[in-house]
């Protein structure tokens, strides 16, 4: 999918639709920017030939957006001081002088914000003449503020704000209290989950995502004929974490939801982003044995999710993996509700067809995850779209070649956010996570991979290694 599909795509609700500007939408720009109904409102007043407009474009690359309404082009949006740090921007709006005069100002501007803030934009800014009463009135029903002013060709300049609502995100832990698959196996049993159980809380508590940030344990409750070799661990287990629900944590609180162990770690992923969509703009999908143990992984991670020109979809805390397809290790990492309800989207059209169905049937799993009965899918399961979970992906074009892990969900759960068009990257900062797989905290235990930091995805460089304090978390 091109960049240009991306935008029109994304930004198509409702009425009003956004498109990044293309050469070919340069002589209808410049026709209604030369207007005299248009120039003489504007800082520039000059009139440009489409041969200078040309060059501009090419020499600027303006970020600008003509907006479709009712099939037909009616204005469009220039951009500018485009702030990824501090999540602000500089805006502007002209309407061709045909379609002015019907409230079509205040629908784009309300389609604008819906798009900015989906791109976890907080402020925008704006400057316009006061002499332009038509256009102030606007920004002071809209809710804009004046902040100052300055002189301006014999008139006077006057910048205003808008502050969108304050950002929210939450971070998913998915939590399992049986045997664990494919950790070591001296540390597969309850008593070292409980041990995880406590570190992971006390890093909740203690360490500053850098916004308001709600913490989601999913429990994935097991089965009967899930392992479990120690029972009564199992059930400390479920108690610790059940009686977390509503503990402040340093940006939040801590919210505890339950469901049938089935689709695994990206199964609880979608859980949880069916139960709590509406809350929160940011969302930071962790599994519980990445420890997040540095400050600031969310703030750090919003520059990159904020990128119009390159849409990014996802800021991986692990790594990054590129084969079988693109992937973030373990779905673990930081992304946004717009960009999911995208990806559910594409997920609903490429789902479930009789390919996948024969692909369940034939990797109906045995001891391992139960997932779902044969032949059934998640949606089937579940009455609903979902994030890409339990995905084989045979006749979907999403095949990445490893049934495995294709099954579990793992690749197709970030590799459906590249696929919907966004990139996929690596998280900037390092040394933020503890792998306590691999940390190796049991010494004692013959054949232990004692203090490795595994290297297939490029995790180490974000891992922290084997502290001592992991041992107090021990029991
Ligand atoms: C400013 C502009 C985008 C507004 O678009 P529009 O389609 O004309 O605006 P709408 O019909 O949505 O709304 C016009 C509002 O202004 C009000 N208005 C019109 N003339 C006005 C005036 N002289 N003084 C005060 N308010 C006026 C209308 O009553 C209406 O408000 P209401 O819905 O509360 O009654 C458009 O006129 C335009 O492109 N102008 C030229 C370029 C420009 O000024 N760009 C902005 C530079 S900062």
């Amino acid at each position: 999918m091109t960049l240009e599909n991306r935008y029109n795509h994304w930004s198509s609700r409702g009425v009003v639709a956004l498109h990044p500007f293309e050469p070919k939408d340069l002589p209808w720009f410049n026709e209604v920017r030369n207007h005299p109904d248009t120039a003489g409102y504007l800082h520039d007043s000059r009139v440009y030939s489409l041969e200078e407009t040309k060059d501009w474009f090419e020499r600027e690359k303006p970020l600008y957006w003509w907006v479709e309404y009712t099939r037909k082009p009616i204005g469009y949006i220039r951009t500018s001081n485009v702030n990824y740090e501090d999540g602000s921007i500089t805006v502007g709006l002209d309407i061709d002088p045909k379609f002015r005069g019907s409230g079509l100002a205040f629908k784009v501007y309300e389609e604008l914000f819906d798009f900015l803030r989906s791109r976890l934009f907080t402020r925008v800014n704006l400057e316009v003449l006061q002499s332009n009463e038509r256009a102030l009135h606007i920004y002071r029903k809209l809710g804009f503020v004046e902040t100052g002013s300055t002189p301006h060709n014999g008139d006077v300049s006057i910048a205003m704000t808008l502050e969108l609502p304050k950002l929210k995100a939450v971070k998913v832990i998915p939590v399992y209290f049986g045997d664990r698959r494919s950790w070591p196996k001296y540390q597969s049993d309850s008593h070292h989950v409980h041990g995880l159980l406590e570190y992971v809380i006390a890093k909740e508590k203690e360490i500053d995502p850098g916004i308001d940030c709600d913490t989601v344990f999913v429990i994935n409750c097991r089965s009967d004929t899930d392992t479990v070799t120690e029972k009564d661990w199992a059930s400390k287990c479920y108690e610790l974490v059940k009686g977390l629900d509503g503990t402040n944590t340093k940006r939040g609180v801590i919210k505890v939801v339950e469901r049938e162990n089935k689709g695994v770690s990206f199964a609880s992923y979608d859980h949880a982003f069916h139960e709590f969509r509406d809350l929160y703009d940011v969302w930071f999908f962790c599994e519980d044995d990445q420890v997040i143990v540095a400050d600031n992984v969310i703030s750090a991670a919003l520059p990159a999710l904020r990128n119009l020109a390159e849409p990014c979809g996802f800021v991986a805390t692990v790594g990054l993996a590129s084969t079988p397809k693109p992937h973030a290790h373990g779905g673990c990492g930081i992304t946004t509700r717009g960009v999911l309800d995208e990806v559910l989207k594409e997920a609903q059209n490429v789902s479930f067809k009789k390919e996948q169905h024969a692909s369940i049937s034939w990797f109906h799993r045995h001891g391992r995850a139960h997932d779902f009965p044969k032949a059934t899918s998640p949606f089937d399961y579940l009455g609903r779209p979902h994030l890409p979970c339990y995905f084989p992906s045979e006749g979907t074009g999403l095949g990445c070649g490893n049934k495995e892990i294709e099954i579990l969900g793992e690749v197709s759960f970030t590799w459906c956010i590249s696929y919907a068009g966004f990139s996929l990257t690596n998280h900037l900062l390092e040394k933020i996570n503890v792998n306590w797989k691999n940390a190796g905290h049991d010494s004692q235990v013959p054949g232990l991979w004692f203090g490795v930091l595994r290297n297939c995805h490029g995790e180490a460089v974000r891992m922290v290694p084997y502290t001592e304090d992991m041992d107090t978390a021990m029991p």
